[in-house]
């Protein structure tokens, strides 16, 4: 008796440069294998002048679809049919889906960073200290306000990046927002509810870098979240478990996105556990 074979395998990727670094590739393929999906995820190394070319081959070849990251979140837009709200606020994506004959382009930063606060706490009317106003910020700070946050703080190196990230979401987004520099005497004001680092202070290899402001700001009360997904348990994350506060870890947001990029891909809600102890298993080598 004869079976029926499918050699043909559904394919999604991550277009990037440099890429091999990402780790993306293992927590999504987990998945897969987990929930016996025939489906590949592919890392691929895109240079910015042949990015028109590789979408147009991920069309030919019908790719569900793919991540994008640096340099391609900002230029794959003028190679897409659509975006979604999110995203277009943003003006950034980093995930493209096929919708039909469509592909149509998603930011899940910032909607994994929203799943993960979300286990903790309603954003709604919540008051949001930020440090960091680059991508991962802006993904994050869109989402938060779409989600009812009401007021942020935005705290950030260079004045210039952090006023035009202040001016985007007031314009674009009608919420009230402060800015202030990155100093090393920046106090928490005492009545914020959640706290987050999303600058890149605190990634492999200086895992032991403080974002640098004055830790002893922090309450218990405050919710404090760090983007920082590899060390995990960045120092940040390490002063606000010791006094008690609700902690969320880069290793949180990065699964989600990668949850929410699955599930707009083949439809099916993933096991975030397997992806996440995919992760850990790698960052632990
Ligand atoms: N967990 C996840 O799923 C996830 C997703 C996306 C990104 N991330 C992480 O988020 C981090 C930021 O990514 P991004 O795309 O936003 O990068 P980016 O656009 O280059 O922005 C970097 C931000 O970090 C600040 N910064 C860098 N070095 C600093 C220092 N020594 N002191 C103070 N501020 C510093 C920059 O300030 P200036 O404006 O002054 O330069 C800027 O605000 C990365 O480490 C990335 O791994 C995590």
């Amino acid at each position: 008796m004869s079976r029926d074979f499918n050699f043909k395998q559904e394919l999604t990727a991550c277009f990037g440069q440099p890429v091999s670094e990402n780790p993306t590739q293992v927590m999504i393929e987990a998945a897969y294998k987990y929930h016996r999906l025939e489906w590949r995820y592919l890392t691929i190394e895109v240079a910015p002048d042949r990015l028109a070319e590789a979408v147009s081959g991920a069309r030919a070849m019908g790719f569900a679809g793919f991540n994008c990251t640096i340099p391609h979140k900002v230029a794959v837009i003028a190679h897409l049919d659509g975006l979604g709200e999110s995203a277009a606020i943003m003006g950034a994506v980093n995930c493209v889906v096929r919708r039909g004959n469509e592909l149509i382009g998603e930011n899940t930063d910032g909607k994994g960073f929203l799943k993960s606060i979300r286990e903790v706490a309603d954003p709604m009317g919540k008051r949001v200290v930020v440090f960091g106003a680059g991508g991962a910020a802006r993904a994050i700070t869109v989402e938060l306000a779409l989600a009812g946050a009401q007021h942020f703080d935005l705290v950030n190196r260079s004045v210039s990046r952090g006023l035009e990230l202040a001016e985007l979401l007031k314009r674009k987004l009608g919420v009230s927002v402060e800015f202030a520099p990155l100093t090393g005497g920046y106090k928490l004001p005492e009545n914020c509810d959640v706290v987050i680092n999303a600058t890149s202070v605190g990634l492999y290899p200086n895992g032991d870098a403080r974002v640098g402001f004055d830790h002893s700001s922090l309450r218990p009360s405050m919710v404090v979240a760090d983007v920082i997904p590899n060390p995990p348990d960045t120092q940040l994350v390490r002063d606000a478990r010791k006094i008690g506060c609700r902690v969320i870890d880069g290793l949180g947001m990065l699964v989600n996105q990668g949850v929410i990029g699955i599930k707009y891909w083949t439809g099916l809600d993933p096991d975030s556990g397997v992806m996440r102890r995919a992760l850990e298993a790698i960052f632990a080598e």
